[in-house]
Formats: structure tokens, sequence, C-alpha cells
């Protein structure tokens, strides 16, 4: 039997992110080469979100630049001869994320558009975000991908979006020794991110059953909304979480510096005089809405105001912001770890998975770590992204491509297609 050579060529554009992977197959695990990321995030900081008129029209200009860098450093990560033996499974350890400065590729010698076409030689698959996503975002990395896979006559594999986040996280799998001999199904993940917030019950690769999800707001959705309302910058996420635990620190300082050294006392006596609600915290579903959450922090920002004769959120004092963002915070913390908690009880998994760009996020990672390590006799492997993998990337695309392509589940260019409310389902 001749052996599968696999070279994967990963392109994602379903948000305000061009990023472009190559992933080999090495000793029968795949390697991750290359992951070249081009975020549009100063763009849309001025408008304090994404547009997504102007997110594609940005993609435009970055896609073919990034997928001749990720081509390119492919090729001089693999001189460089990465120690693959070490840590076999889906290796990150070497991986080099770039997070590109579009005016320095485009500005880049253009002696590397022939060379980038020349390696395209070795490439045997492409993989693409097929959705969910922003339509005119999708679609500018789908018809890039499209088009490589006719004009190289090379099968492609459509990727849902949330499975790439998943697969970010099983990247991470490889790096614990200690659990790697330890069974990885049924996994729970939980995903959380801008646009999605979902709880999805795998018992194989390829096999889904999204088990809850968002009525309404995604949890990062609400953190940039929350910021946003606040005055503060974009995306929020990064910002509110900093606040917040500023807070949380200046707290348990202040409690120590008067008493003994014990945070919970510290919550309590310090006084967190700000509570937002925990919506359908105890509905008995895995179903989550926050609009409810951002519109509670409105309210209480409108008091603030009225109270104070402010005329703007500027003048709310920083630290009553950063109480609003902890006390935020806390309540999203809550309901992911209830609803989390109650799907570990009913499912019984061996791996729990936390990823999304709201997986950066240490603070509900501690917390929905310490949610499994209190069931189950603390034998739950927790699974979360390395930073530079939480938010969109191409390498987590042409890593659940690869898991595809075993599977031989690929697609010719001329049947696949762009779904942007694609639900991630079995195959
Ligand atoms: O996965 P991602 O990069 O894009 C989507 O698929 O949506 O996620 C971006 C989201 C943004 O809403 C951002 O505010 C949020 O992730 N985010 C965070 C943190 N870092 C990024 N939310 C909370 N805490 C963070 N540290
Ligand atoms: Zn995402």
């Amino acid at each position: 039997m001749t052996k599968q050579i696999i070279k994967i060529l990963a392109i994602e554009t379903s948000c305000d992110e061009t990023a472009a992977s190559v992933i080999e197959m090495v000793d029968g695990e795949p390697v991750v080469l290359s992951n070249i990321i081009s975020s549009q995030i100063d763009l849309h900081a001025k408008t304090g979100g994404v547009v997504p008129e102007v997110a594609s029209r940005a993609h435009m200009e970055a896609i073919v630049p990034v997928v001749a860098e990720a081509l390119i450093a492919a090729q001089n990560n693999k001189n460089q001869e990465p120690d693959t033996k070490q840590v076999p499974n889906l290796n990150t350890k070497n991986l080099k994320v770039d997070t590109c400065d579009l005016s320095e590729i485009c500005n880049l010698d253009f002696e590397i558009y022939p060379k980038a076409i020349k390696l395209l030689g070795d490439i045997t698959h492409i993989a693409v975000t097929a959705g969910p996503g922003l339509i005119g975002s999708l679609l500018v990395g789908f018809n890039a991908a499209k088009s490589i896979s006719y004009a190289r006559d090379l099968p492609i594999v459509p990727i849902n979006h949330i499975e790439g986040h998943i697969y970010s996280a099983f990247a991470e799998y490889s790096q614990k020794p200690e659990v790697r001999s330890q069974k990885l199904f049924p996994v729970l993940a939980l995903t959380v991110s801008g646009g999605h917030t979902s709880i999805t019950l795998m018992k194989d690769h390829g096999i889904y059953e999204t088990i809850g999800q968002t009525l309404d707001d995604a949890v990062g959705e609400a953190y940039d909304k929350v910021a946003k309302l606040l005055g503060l910058g974009y995306p929020g996420g990064p910002i509110i979480s900093k606040m917040a635990e500023k807070f949380r620190n200046e707290s348990n300082n202040k409690f120590r510096q008067n008493n003994e050294n014990t945070d919970l006392l510290a919550h309590l006596l310090t006084g967190r005089l700000i509570v937002f609600p925990r919506p359908m915290i105890g509905d008995g579903t895995f179903n989550f809405s926050f609009s409810g959450l951002k519109t509670a922090v409105l309210t209480k920002v409108k008091n603030i105001l009225a109270e104070n004769n402010f005329e703007s959120v500027d003048q709310i004092p920083l630290e009553l912001k950063q109480e609003i963002a902890a006390a935020f915070e806390e309540a999203v913390s809550d309901v992911l770890c209830s609803k989390l908690g109650r799907a570990i009880s009913k499912y019984q998994p061996e791996t729990v998975v936390f990823a999304g760009g709201v997986s950066a996020n240490r603070y509900l990672a501690d917390k929905l770590q310490a949610e499994c390590e209190k069931s189950k006799e603390s034998k739950i492997v927790f699974l979360t992204p390395k930073r530079e993998m939480c938010g969109d990337n191409a390498a987590m695309i042409g890593l659940s491509a690869y898991y595809h392509i075993l599977r031989g589940d690929v697609s010719a260019w001329s049947d696949i297609k762009v779904d942007s409310n694609w639900e991630l389902v079995s195959d």
C-alpha cells in the first residue's frame, strides 16, 4: 500500500482575520508548518465593531499576500527542521504564529509570488472555512480556496468554523504527555467567541451534537457591547477582562492589608455592590442568553449617569468601571460554569474543551477547569488552546481538515457551498 501524503493549505476569512496555514503529515501526525494571521482589529477599532463591508474589502486586499506568506513561512520552518519527534501529534510547539502587518507583506519583494506559486506544487489538499460567519468575509477566502483547488486540480475540504475552534484545543492534547494515554472521546466542547456560544457533544471525530447554544448575543459580543457602552475600546473582551482582574486584585489587596489572606472573604467583605443577573442559569436547558445581561449593564450605567449628573460615560470613575467589568464577568462565569457543570453530569465526558476567542480569558478558563475538577474524581481532561490559537486562525481549519481527509471526506471545488449559518452537525 502506498503511504498517503498530506500537505494542506488552509484558509480562514470568516470574520475579521485573514489567515492561512500549511499543515503536513509527518510520521503519521499532523504538523503545523505555518500559521499566518492578518488582523483587521485596528480598522474596526475606529468604528467600535466589525463593519461587514469593510471587513470583506480588507480580506480582498490581504488574501493573496497572506496565502503566499503562509506557503513561504512553511518552507522556511521546514528547512529549520523543527523537532517533530518530541511532540509528534498535532505539533504546534515550533509553530510561529505570525500576526502580520499587511503593509509589510504588501511591500514584500514581488518575487515572493512566483516562489509561493512554486511551493503550491507540494500541496495535496485545500481546506477552507465555509461557515458560519459574515457572508462577505467568508466568500473572499472561499473563492480564493476554490480557485486554487480548480487551477491545481486539488481536492478541497470545507470546514465549519466552530469545528475549527474545537480542533485548536485538540492541538493541546498532544502537548500533555500525562493525558495522551487517556481516552479523548466523548468530548464536551464549550465554544465561546464573538459570533458563537455553544456546547457541543462530540462522540468521535466528525460526530457532533449541539446540546445548547445562545438564543441571542454570543459571550464575546456581550463583552464587546459592554466595553462600547462604557466608552472603552474594541475588541471589548481583552479590555473588560483586564479591568475586571484589576478590580479583583485590588479588592483582595485591600482586604489583605487589614485581614487574613482569604480571597473568598475578601469578596464578601469588600462588598461587591454591583450584581448583575445570571440569565437562564436555572432553566434546565443548555442554552444561553446574554442580551439581557448587556441590557442590565446598560441600565446600571444610565442610573450612574443620572444619579451623578454625569453627561457622558467618560465621567464615570475608572474604579467604578472596573467594578462593573468584574460584576459582568462574574455573571458570565457563573452562567458558563453552571451550564457546563450540568452538561458534565449528564454526558460524563472524558474531555472538556473551552475554545473560541473568549477562551483567551484565563479567569473564565480557570473557573471552568475548576468546574471540571469537581466531577468524576477530577479525571476529566480540560483542554483550552494556546493563547495565539484562541482567536480565529487557519491552523485550526487545517487540523480539522486533516481528520476529514483521513476519513476520505474531501470534495471537488465544484461541489462545495458557503453557508453563513452553517450548523455543526455530523458528517
Ligand atoms: O473567535 P474570535 O476571534 O472570532 C469569532 O469567531 O467571533 O473571537 C473574538 C471574540 C471577541 O468578541 C473578543 O472580544 C473576544 O473574543 N475576546 C475575549 C477575550 N479575548 C478576546 N473575551 C473575553 N476575554 C478575553 N480575554
Ligand atoms: Zn471564531
